[in-house]
């Protein structure tokens, strides 16, 4: 297993390029076994989760072709077998999103049913519940979900709480349904917004993506398109508070401001310049640091993917601040660790009470999930001495290159391999 040794203290300086986004990519991969005809993909991010999902869609009877770094090809001539196995959905639960996509084109889906993960329960009845109000029969054997359906019928679909993979699944199922459907309380999510961009390419007729109505109307069959990903806000996130962190001054290239409102303005509030162009975000000059509250909402609110590591920039903050995780039941995993390192934090039910500004110092500390390790290479940049993460399998699962963008920022990283 990899490991990631920092030397902290240095402020990070100069510019990145972020990746295409994960969390949109998945879904658009997802999305190509819906038609026969070829599928391209680009910007497509070189992470784990990218080839977890491929090396699915090749059991179910996808070619995927990589055509280059970040581009890819995908065609699905017919589903030779529509299972998601337990082996790749507990490495992935996102692998879940094959299953609207499966029953929809094949008529049958057999899906492993994820588990609880680091994070919190993350049960799917709203996907279930969703697609059986499109007609699918539904039932729960021997820890797998089996979906059947001759053709699915539109309907309308009300989601009691906002779901972003539900509604992205629920989309995808609805395109090839006989008849409209309408999902309300959806998720508006950028990569939502993306996924419906890329069906409306293959043929689909999708209105309302980005507002919480959104209305499909099936086609018969959707047909051959390209498709560029969104920019990662997540990693974009991330980067600008490891420049925060250090006091550093750093400029994001290709990134989308406009999916990052909610978060500029906290960092504006903790007291950092932030500027911004059409693709591009600056951040800089922002000592001393401010603690401000915070709560993760579902888009366009503060993302939950970004909480774990707007909690280390509190720890280096004058104040305190409660961080209010209001998506996940326990999505606090990184805690324990941070304090390991010198942070002053408490729990409280769903809420974080972070006091500041506490010395971090090197430590020997493992990731618990993606988020949670991209916090602690964050505490590591702003920490004397040196740091070890563990696990930063982790990490590889949605960060591209990460050493190698930090290094490029003029951070000490350096990846340690067992093999
Ligand atoms: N929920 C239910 N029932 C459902 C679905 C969701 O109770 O059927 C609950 C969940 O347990 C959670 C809340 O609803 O408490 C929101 O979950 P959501 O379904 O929106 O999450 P998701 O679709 O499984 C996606 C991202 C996550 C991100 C969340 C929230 C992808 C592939 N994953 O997950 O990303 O945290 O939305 O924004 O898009 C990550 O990238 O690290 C990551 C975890």
């Amino acid at each position: 297993m990899d490991r990631l040794r920092i030397e902290g203290g240095r402020s990070l300086a100069g510019a990145v390029r972020v990746s295409g986004a994960k969390n949109a990519a998945l879904p658009a991969l997802a999305a190509c076994l819906l038609t026969g005809s070829e599928v391209r993909l680009d910007n497509v991010p070189d992470v784990w989760d990218v080839g977890t999902l491929v090396k699915l869609l090749d059991g179910l009877g996808a070619r995927a072709e990589r055509l280059g770094t970040h581009r890819w090809a995908v065609s699905t001539p017919e589903i030779a077998s529509p299972e998601a196995p337990y082996d790749l959905v507990r490495k992935m639960r996102a692998s879940v999103l094959v299953l609207g996509p499966l029953v929809a084109r094949a008529g049958r889906a057999r899906v492993s049913l994820p588990g609880g993960c680091a994070i919190g329960a993350r049960p799917i009845d709203r996907h279930l519940e969703g697609l059986r109000q499109l007609g699918a029969e539904i039932r729960l054997e021997h820890g797998y979900v089996e979906a059947r359906a001759e053709r699915l019928t539109g309907a309308l679909v009300d989601f009691p709480d906002v779901t972003v993979t539900g509604t992205e699944n629920l989309m995808m199922a609805a395109t090839l349904a006989r008849g409209t459907t309408v999902l309300t309380n959806a998720a508006r999510e950028p990569e939502v917004v993306d996924l419906a961009r890329l069906l409306r390419g293959m043929g689909a007729r999708i209105d309302g993506a980005g507002t919480s109505v959104i209305t499909i109307e099936g086609v018969e069959a959707l047909g051959p398109c390209e498709h560029r990903v969104i920019a990662d806000r997540i990693e974009a996130g991330t980067y600008l508070i490891a420049a925060a962190i250090t006091g550093g001054k750093v400029t994001l290239e290709d990134c989308e401001p406009g999916h990052l409102r909610a978060v500029l303005e906290a960092l504006a509030k903790v007291g950092l310049r932030v500027e911004t162009g059409p693709s591009w975000i600056r951040i800089g000059n922002g000592r001393p640091l401010r603690a401000i509250d915070l709560a993760t909402e579902p888009y366009p609110g503060f993302p939950t993917d970004l909480q774990a590591q707007f909690m280390v920039l509190m720890t280096q903050a004058g104040g305190s601040s409660t961080i209010d995780e209001t998506i996940f039941e326990s999505r606090f995993m990184h805690v324990p660790e941070l304090r390991r390192m010198g942070a002053s934090i408490d729990l409280a039910g769903h809420a974080a009470r972070v006091e500041g500004p506490t010395p971090l110092t090197g430590a020997e500390v493992t990731a618990s999930d993606l988020r949670a390790s991209a916090c602690l290479v964050l505490a590591a940049l702003a920490a004397r001495g040196e740091t070890v993460v563990h696990r930063v399998y982790h990490l590889d699962r949605g960060y591209e290159a990460i050493e190698k963008k930090l290094a490029g920022l003029g951070a000490r990283v350096e990846r340690l391999s067992d093999r």
